[in-house]
């Protein structure tokens, strides 16, 4: 009765939160440490949002597709500040990263055709190109390499995908290795989320790259400590065709929502005095899972961004680890295979020390046990 495809849409952070939910229910103590939420730990919404949200509440119009103007002019400011040069024109606001990509892929991708994306790589951009009839072709997103993606494109390929910093790896790829992304020919979709949040090695913003043949996705749901207020855009440089078919997609959800578009506005204008605590807070926390996973003898990458750690796991069945670990400790994590990685977790590295500590205690004590 239903459509085939409902079965591409596959989400492993959630799907692990039920499998908690049950254990909780049965009197478990639980510590989340699954789903990239800030907001969930000691982290607020900056009060420059939030009053901003408040202060345009009335503003219930619908606003324009592809989305409020004074919005999209200080995005191109903002955007500017960090060294790119992109026209308010050419940024089209969403309600977030994840809806600009399901628009994306929805007019990029014909059924049969190939993109390549990373591996490990954050679900959606698996899943969405699944949904919509194509083929993700995976380079190693850890150690990655120019000739290796150069290797995967043939007359298929409809884009590669870069995420950097990485979700689920954290790590920050040097500024050589865009360059020669940029290069290779195929339409390059870089998801910055979480550009601002990192901790000593900046990442370089593919629009300092290139002005040809990129799509660049950003948000207010990380760097701006906003998940639920889904808003976040899309900015084309020198790929008109996809972007004319991107506004047909927007045109056709009318719009993003007004009054946090607004809001984000006074966000932007207070100038994100915010970031810098954020990520000081959040490198002790990095160093913490960081030293303490490798004390248990697990392999794993330092994150340079982000908030994520991606160890690599000794036991192949990863989701049967995850589980486990839920069930035995109460400690969630979420298994490498949903981000197309097998033999890998992720952990969220956004709760307070102590909290941690005591989850990596856990696993320590899952592990030897
Ligand atoms: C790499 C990446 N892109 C996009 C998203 C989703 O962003 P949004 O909340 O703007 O939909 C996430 C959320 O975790 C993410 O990690």
């Amino acid at each position: 009765m239903l459509a085939a495809r409902v079965g591409t849409l596959k989400y492993a952070i959630r799907e692990v939160a039920a499998k908690a939910r049950e254990v909780e229910a049965r009197g478990k103590k639980i510590i989340n440490l699954n789903i990239g939420d800030p907001l969930k730990f000691d982290f607020q919404v900056p009060t420059s949002f939030v009053e901003g949200v408040r202060k345009h509440l009335g503003k219930g119009n619908y606003s324009a597709s592809e989305g409020v103007g004074e919005l999209r002019s200080a995005v191109a400011e903002w955007e500017g500040k960090k060294g790119v040069a992109v026209d308010a024109k050419n940024i089209y606001m969403s309600n977030g990263v994840s809806e600009a990509v399901f628009g994306l892929f929805g007019v990029l991708l014909n059924p049969g055709d190939e993109i390549i994306v990373p591996s490990p790589v954050y679900p959606i951009y698996e899943a969405y190109s699944r949904f919509f009839g194509a083929t993700p072709v995976f380079y190693d997103g850890i150690n990655p390499s120019v000739e290796a993606i150069q290797a995967l494109i043939g007359p298929k390929t409809k884009a590669i995908v870069i995420i950097n910093p990485n979700n689920p790896t954290g790590l920050i790829y040097d500024e050589g290795f865009l360059r020669g992304v940029t290069e290779l020919g195929p339409l390059v979709i870089a998801d910055e989320i979480y550009d601002l949040m990192n901790f000593g090695k900046c990442p370089v913003n593919m629009g300092k790259l290139t002005s040809e043949n990129l799509v660049v996705l950003n948000g207010f749901s990380k760097t701006f400590l906003a998940p639920g207020y889904r808003v976040g855009y899309a900015y084309f440089m020198g790929a008109d065709k996809v972007e004319g078919a991107f506004l047909k997609y927007c045109q056709s959800r009318l719009c993003a929502n007004t009054p946090v578009q607004w809001g984000a506005i006074e966000a932007i204008k207070e100038g994100g005095s915010w970031i810098k605590p954020t990520n000081k807070k959040l490198e002790k926390r990095r160093n913490i899972a960081y030293k303490g996973l490798k004390k248990l003898g697990l392999e794993v990458e330092k994150p340079e961004g982000a908030f994520y750690v991606f160890p690599k796991l000794p036991v192949s069945d990863d989701k049967k680890f995850v589980l486990d670990l839920i069930e035995r400790e109460g400690v969630v994590l979420v298994h490498g295979s949903g981000f197309a990685r097998a033999g890998h977790f992720r952990m969220v590295f956004l709760p307070p020390e102590e909290i941690l500590k005591e989850a990596i205690e856990k696993i320590g004590r899952f592990m030897n046990g």
